[in-house]
Parts: C-alpha cells; structure tokens; sequence
C-alpha cells in the first residue's frame, strides 16, 4: 500500500494486553453485559463512549455507516435518534437489517451488535426531543439530513427562518421527519484484544424471536 513519507500504515500495530474475556465472565444477557463494559468505557473516561458506528444497507444491499450516538437502552434494545428521512433512515425503511458497532480501541473493546430497526412510537419521540437544548430542537427543523444544500447561507437561513417561527419561550415541537429507532438485537459479541492477536470473542446468539433466551459462543479471532 502506498504511504505517506515516514508514515508506514503495514507497520502501525499495538500488542492487545489490558484484559482477558472469558465464558465465566457473562452476564446471562447481552444488554447486561453491554451495561457492564457500557460502566466501564465510561469509568476509563473514554470520549462519547455512547458513539456508536450505524451500519445499513439499502435495498439493493449498497452498504453505508455513520456515527450516530446512543441514547437509550432497554431490554427491547439500542435506542437512537436521527432524522427519519435521511439517507439511513431511507435504508432502514427499505431493509431494517442493520449492525451497531462500539469502537472502545482504548480499552482494546469492540461490541458488535447485529439487528433488526423499529421506529420508535411518536411518544417516545417527543419526549425525548423536549429534553434537547433548543438549539438542536431548531436544528432538525433547519436541516433536511442527508439532502443537497446550495451553501452554508442556505442553511443559516432555514435555521434563522425557524428561530422566528418558534420564538421563546414557546417549546419548539418535534419535526415531522424526526424520530427514532430501537435496534433489537439478535446477535451480540463482545471483542477483547489479547495479545498475539489471539483475541476474546464470545458473542451472544438470540435463540428464538419471541423468546427472551440466548445462546454463546466463543468466535476464533
Ligand atoms: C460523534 C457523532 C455523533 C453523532 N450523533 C448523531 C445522532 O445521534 N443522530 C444523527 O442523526 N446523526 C448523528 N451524527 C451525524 C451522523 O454521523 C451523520 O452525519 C448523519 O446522521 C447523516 O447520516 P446519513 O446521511 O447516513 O443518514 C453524529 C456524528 C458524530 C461524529
């Protein structure tokens, strides 16, 4: 691969050592044992440790990923919140199938989640935009996400242009195409870095859809 001078990716590498992940180590679910790393990316001060990679696929099976940050966990799932009308809102309108990813490098963690998207209902929706800071509230009325816009100008204007429709203190009401998604999960794998690339990967399988029971197993890394 073509590099950089004096930048050479092939000989960029670290020796994984922090921790070990071993079948003892479970808890019997996979959202207890995601609260438990969840504690402790958050314990080792971890910047935005409820980012998460959204990856989706369109109806033609065309993947596309972005960050997008966590803001719910429940026995039902990973919650997030996103415009609905966005390039993976779309996806997920066409092809529900989607993957979450944790990328906690600095403890040598991953958490993959493999799943399934629901909207979430529109009151969920809104109370949850009622706690965000005004600005954002006005934000998603301003921004149609993932659309072609002339400039920054034509931004700055819709944004103005809403700041007067929803002058304060009048709460700002939840936009049309904004919502949310709970991602259910059917397969969870936690990935802890060992050294020698001998890796920990025990992943959690769903074992039917309707019941609330798992099965794990140990991945070769
Ligand atoms: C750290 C971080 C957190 C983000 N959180 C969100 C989020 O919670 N919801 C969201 O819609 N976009 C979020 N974004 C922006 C998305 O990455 C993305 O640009 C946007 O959702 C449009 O994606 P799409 O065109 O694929 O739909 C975040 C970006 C970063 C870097």
């Amino acid at each position: 691969m073509a590099t950089e001078p004096g930048l050479d990716l092939a000989a960029l590498r670290e020796e994984y050592s922090r921790a070990g992940l071993s079948e003892d180590d479970l808890a019997p679910d996979p959202v207890s044992m995601f609260r438990r790393w969840f504690d402790e990316a958050v314990a080792a001060g971890l910047h935005e440790p409820n980012a998460m990679v959204v990856a989706t696929a369109d109806a033609g099976a065309r993947p596309s990923a972005r960050l997008v940050l966590l803001k719910g966990l429940s026995d039902e799932g990973f919650v997030f919140y996103t415009n609905t009308r966005s390039r993976k809102g779309e996806e997920l309108l066409a092809n529900p199938a989607c993957a979450l990813l944790f990328p906690w490098h600095p403890l040598e963690r991953q958490v993959r989640v493999d799943g399934v998207a629901a909207p979430l209902s529109t009151d969920a929706v809104a109370t949850y935009f009622a706690t965000r800071p005004r600005g954002s509230q006005l934000g998603a009325w301003a921004s149609h996400q993932s659309r072609e816009v002339a400039g920054r100008a034509e931004l700055e204007a819709a944004y103005d242009e809403v700041a007067a429709r929803f002058p304060e203190p009048e709460p700002v009401p939840v936009p049309e195409e904004w919502g949310g998604y709970v991602v259910r999960p059917h397969a969870v794998e936690f990935w802890q870095g060992r050294p020698g690339r001998m890796h920990d990967r025990l992943v959690y399988r769903r074992t039917d859809d309707d019941g609330g029971g798992w099965t794990t197993h140990r991945l070769a890394p």
